[in-house]
């Protein structure tokens, strides 16, 4: 899991300097695949999942996850895009997204996105062996909702390992004491999707891009967790985020 969290990682690293206006979603998800098969030599878990063909999930601005790339889809000025990639090296799972601002986008934009980013870090510092699934919940919904956001309750976090959506379900909402007690050696992801809006969701006629019902705009960051003896590591973590 280590390793798959690492190379899942790289893969977030890579496509950074490639994100900026004028590129294409469908761009970023052939760099991603060729940098996964070509130089990781891993597998790129999302191609052929319950029939999605693509690399990366791709998902902009009022666009909460599971967006579809699309050579169509060209990024602009002041756009928020999150990047959701999953690996498979030696049968192990890392799943991992971040957020990305296009050029210099609005204030309440970037605000979004850094909170969401809280929230994530809140939810992960919560793990360690005897906390429940409802500290991480908790504490990411008192975050999100004390800045006057809104928590999507219709996905969650998952149980990772061979298998790449297992249980339990981490839910990014919830109430302290409650829930499954964490043991070390579990594995899972913590990945809140945080709307400026309302929580509801909207499925296109895709069947995979889901956006927020009121139209504003949604972020999600991504990590990997492993429970460890005293707390947590984080198998996704990369080079840009240090003393976490
Ligand atoms: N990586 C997503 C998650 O965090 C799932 C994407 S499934 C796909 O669980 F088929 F849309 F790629
Ligand atoms: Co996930
Ligand atoms: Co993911």
């Amino acid at each position: 899991m280590r390793i798959a969290g690492k190379l899942a990682a790289q893969v977030l690293e890579m496509i950074t300097e490639f994100v900026k206006p004028g590129v294409s979603t469908g761009e970023l998800d052939d760099l991603c695949r060729e940098f996964i098969v070509n130089d990781l030599k891993s597998i790129p878990a999302n191609i052929g999942y319950k029939g999605f063909q693509h690399t990366i999930c791709a998902s902009l601005n009022n666009v909460i996850c599971h967006g579809i790339p699309s050579h169509k889809k060209i990024l602009k000025d002041g756009d928020i895009l999150n990047i959701d990639v999953t690996v498979i090296k030696d049968g192990w799972h890392g799943d991992t997204s971040k957020m990305f601002i296009v050029g210099k986008t609005q204030p309440h934009n970037a605000r979004l996105v850094q909170v969401t980013q809280e929230c994530m870090y809140l939810g992960i510092k919560e793990v360690k062996p005897g906390a429940r699934l409802g500290d991480i919940g908790a504490a990411i919904q008192n975050h999100a909702e004390k800045n006057y956001y809104s928590v999507v309750e219709d996905y969650c976090g998952h149980g990772i390992g061979k298998i790449y959506h297992e249980e339990p379900q981490v839910l990014h909402f919830g109430k302290k004491g409650t829930g499954l007690e964490l043991q070390e050696g579990m594995c899972f992801t913590i990945e809140p999707m945080i709307n400026q809006g309302s929580k509801y969701t909207k499925l296109l006629k895709d069947g995979w891009t889901v956006e927020t019902k009121d139209g504003r705009n949604s972020a999600q960051w991504e990590h990997t967790i492993a429970v460890t003896a005293d707390g947590y590591e984080i198998l996704t973590r990369r080079e840009e985020e240090i003393g976490i």
